[in-house]
């Protein structure tokens, strides 16, 4: 077996998802390249970065994927589901719409992935402490409900980005 080969059992499909500006972008930029951009502009079509990762001692990729938020500029939607088997379901603590989508974006993973795919809800932007319009505790109530792992992330100032990741890594492998 090659090193090749032997790699390719440990690569995992991970999905970002969760509305537009919630900084889905941003927490893959901050895990894989530590960067951040304050002024980035909306994802068109699908972007995927591989991240190595250590979990145990074990060498395991993520391969994860990464779209659009707005309808209008996302891919072919099966597409971008198949094969997943992680995902980071994303909301903006500042903003609670972001939050009362959560419900919608779950139906679509439920019904283009497989029912057992790992699923952290995470909150973003906990930076923005003033401007908090849904509080942890609903956060972690809701993904209690619906068997979700649960974070709250700051792409911004790093806080739980790769704990956000591992999480679900960790649960996969
Ligand atoms: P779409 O590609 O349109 O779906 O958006 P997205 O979810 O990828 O959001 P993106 O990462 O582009 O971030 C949107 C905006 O929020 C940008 O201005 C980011 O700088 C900002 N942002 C992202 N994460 C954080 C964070 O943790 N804290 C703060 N304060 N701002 C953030
Ligand atoms: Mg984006």
């Amino acid at each position: 077996v090659s090193e090749e080969e032997k790699t390719e059992d440990y690569l995992f499909k991970i999905v970002l998802i969760g509305d537009s500006a919630v900084g889905k972008s941003n927490l893959l930029a901050r895990f894989a390249r530590d960067e951040f951009y304050p002024n980035s502009k909306s994802t068109i079509g699908v972007e995927f970065q591989t991240q190595k990762m250590d979990i145990n001692g074990k060498e395991i990729k993520a391969q994860i994927w990464d779209t659009a938020g707005q309808e209008r500029f996302r891919a072919v939607t099966s597409a971008y589901y198949r094969g997943a088997v992680g995902a980071l379901l994303v909301y903006d603590i500042s903003r609670r719409q972001t939050f009362d989508s959560i419900g919608r974006w779950l139906n679509e993973l439920h019904t283009h992935s497989d029912m057992n795919v790992v699923t952290i809800l995470v909150g973003n932007k906990s930076d923005l402490r003033d401007a908090r319009e849904v509080s942890t505790a609903e956060g972690k109530a809701l993904a209690e409900a619906q068997g979700l792992f649960f974070m709250e992330t700051s792409a911004l100032d790093s806080s739980n980005v790769a704990a956000a990741f591992q999480t679900v890594v960790k649960e996969i492998y």
